[in-house]
């Protein structure tokens, strides 16, 4: 196979939860690049209106869904609408993701069930809906879940995300190894400490973003377009043999001791 036709994604539709905006939006740009057809969504309309003018204005075809991923219904009902409008999914990049800190002993349940509920129960509800029609469809297809460092490493106050982080790792191999068969490859990208709106508080204080730089080997943030080349790599051809695996974007933060 050519390069080209490896990374080429030209006659793919892409849902990429969670891309009005941060590492979504650069996901989606990427894979538009790349040829796709892309479907923007977030939970509110505006959101999803701007970056499919943003895409637009660059002369890519995109379309979105305002969708919340903690909620079921809404998940079914949004892809009812794309079987109606004739949105063939045959990529999705499980993106969407909350953060929320707080000791853990001092955490609400109500709290703790929102993380999961959108990081991690949102993650499969959205799979479970594009590989069935994957399936279907018997043309196979390619799902990237967002996981974390903090699926391979605990961190203090953000016991609800780590548990739903590792638990994506998880399920990535679950879905490898039970849609393998369908010419699926599920797989997942765990980016570092990347420069976004969810990490603006965080990079913003000194100490924190101190112990970033000094943590890294590579010394300093990641910036949302470094996490491109593997969100594509996983969406084509390219990655047809690897199935169940995490690729960690870190600047090389877990390699270190
Ligand atoms: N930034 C990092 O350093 C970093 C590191 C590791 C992993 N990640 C993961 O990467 C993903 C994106 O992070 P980010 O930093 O780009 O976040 P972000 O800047 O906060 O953007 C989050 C996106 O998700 C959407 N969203 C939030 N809740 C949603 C819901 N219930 N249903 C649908 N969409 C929802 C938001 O749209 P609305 O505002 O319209 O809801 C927005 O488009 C997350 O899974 C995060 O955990 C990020």
């Amino acid at each position: 196979m050519s390069l080209k036709k490896l990374f080429d994604l030209t006659g793919h539709t892409a849902l990429i939860t969670g891309s009005t905006r941060g590492l979504g939006l650069s996901y989606a740009e990427g894979l538009a690049e790349a040829g796709a057809t892309i479907i923007v969504n977030g939970t509110r309309d505006d959101g999803v209106a701007h970056a499919v003018e943003a895409l637009s204005a660059k002369g890519h075809r995109a379309f979105g869904k305002a969708f919340d991923v903690g909620n079921e219904a809404s998940i079914v009902a949004a892809f009812e609408a794309f079987d109606r409008e004739g949105h063939e999914i045959d990529i999705l990049i499980n993106n969407a993701g909350v953060q929320f800190r707080k000791p853990m002993v001092e955490l609400a349940v109500e709290d703790w069930s929102r993380v999961l509920d959108v990081n991690l129960t949102g993650s499969f509800l959205v799979a479970r809906e594009a590989a069935k029609r994957m399936i279907a469809r018997k043309r196979g297809g390619k799902i990237v879940n967002i996981a974390s460092l903090t699926s391979a490493a605990g961190r203090a106050t953000v016991a609800p995300y780590t548990a739903a982080k590792g638990a994506i790792t998880a399920i990535t191999r679950t879905m490898a190894v039970e849609w393998a068969p369908h010419g699926i490859q599920s797989n997942a990208i765990g980016p570092g400490y990347i420069l976004t709106e969810m990490n603006e508080a965080l990079s913003e204080n000194k100490e924190f973003d101190a112990w970033v730089r000094a943590s890294n080997p590579s010394g300093r943030w990641g910036k949302p377009e470094e996490l491109v080349g593997a969100a594509i790599f996983l969406s084509s051809p390219a990655s047809d043999y690897i199935n169940g695996q995490t690729l960690y974007v870190d600047g090389g933060w877990l390699a270190q001791l």
